[in-house]
């Protein structure tokens, strides 16, 4: 699923989404915008923003922030169905392992993630994003 020319329409505008939580960064000390929103199957969207701690390992990401927000605000029975990161860097940023690990709990090896690549906007297929995600057998 990688396609760095065609972006399909309903992740161009996720993607927008996307930027406009960047905005909302609290990110004193990297200075590095990212915004994240994901696509629900409920038809919701949901954004967020990374927010750093002075104690930096604290920081949150984008990807996170949303995902958070997404199951406190509809529940623990989300699936996200799309996902959209963006910076305000105009640096590459592919989600971050932690991110990925986290996501795959909510979402399936087809979903699509658009996040800025070496070469501008690059969707990747989530599976391809983490092809063995953790998983405890019998959870
Ligand atoms: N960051 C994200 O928000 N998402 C990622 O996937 C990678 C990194 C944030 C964390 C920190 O606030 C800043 O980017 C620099 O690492």
């Amino acid at each position: 699923m990688d396609d760095r020319h065609a972006i399909e329409p309903g992740l161009a505008s996720l993607l927008e989404l996307a930027r406009g939580a960047a905005a909302n960064s609290y990110s004193p000390y990297s200075r590095f915008r990212v915004g994240a929103a994901l696509r629900l199957t409920n038809g919701e969207i949901v954004t967020g923003t990374n927010v750093e701690n002075v104690s930096y390992g604290l920081t949150i990401c984008a990807e996170r922030s949303a995902l958070v927000r997404a199951v406190a605000e509809f529940g623990p029975e989300i699936r996200v169905e799309a996902v959209a990161v963006a910076n305000l860097n105009e640096a590459a940023s592919p989600p971050c392992g932690a991110c990925r690990q986290v996501l795959s709990e909510f979402t399936g090896p087809e979903v699509p993630v658009i996040f800025p690549g070496p070469d501008g906007a690059r969707t990747m297929a989530f599976g391809e994003l983490l092809p063995m995600a953790f998983e405890m057998k019998g959870k």
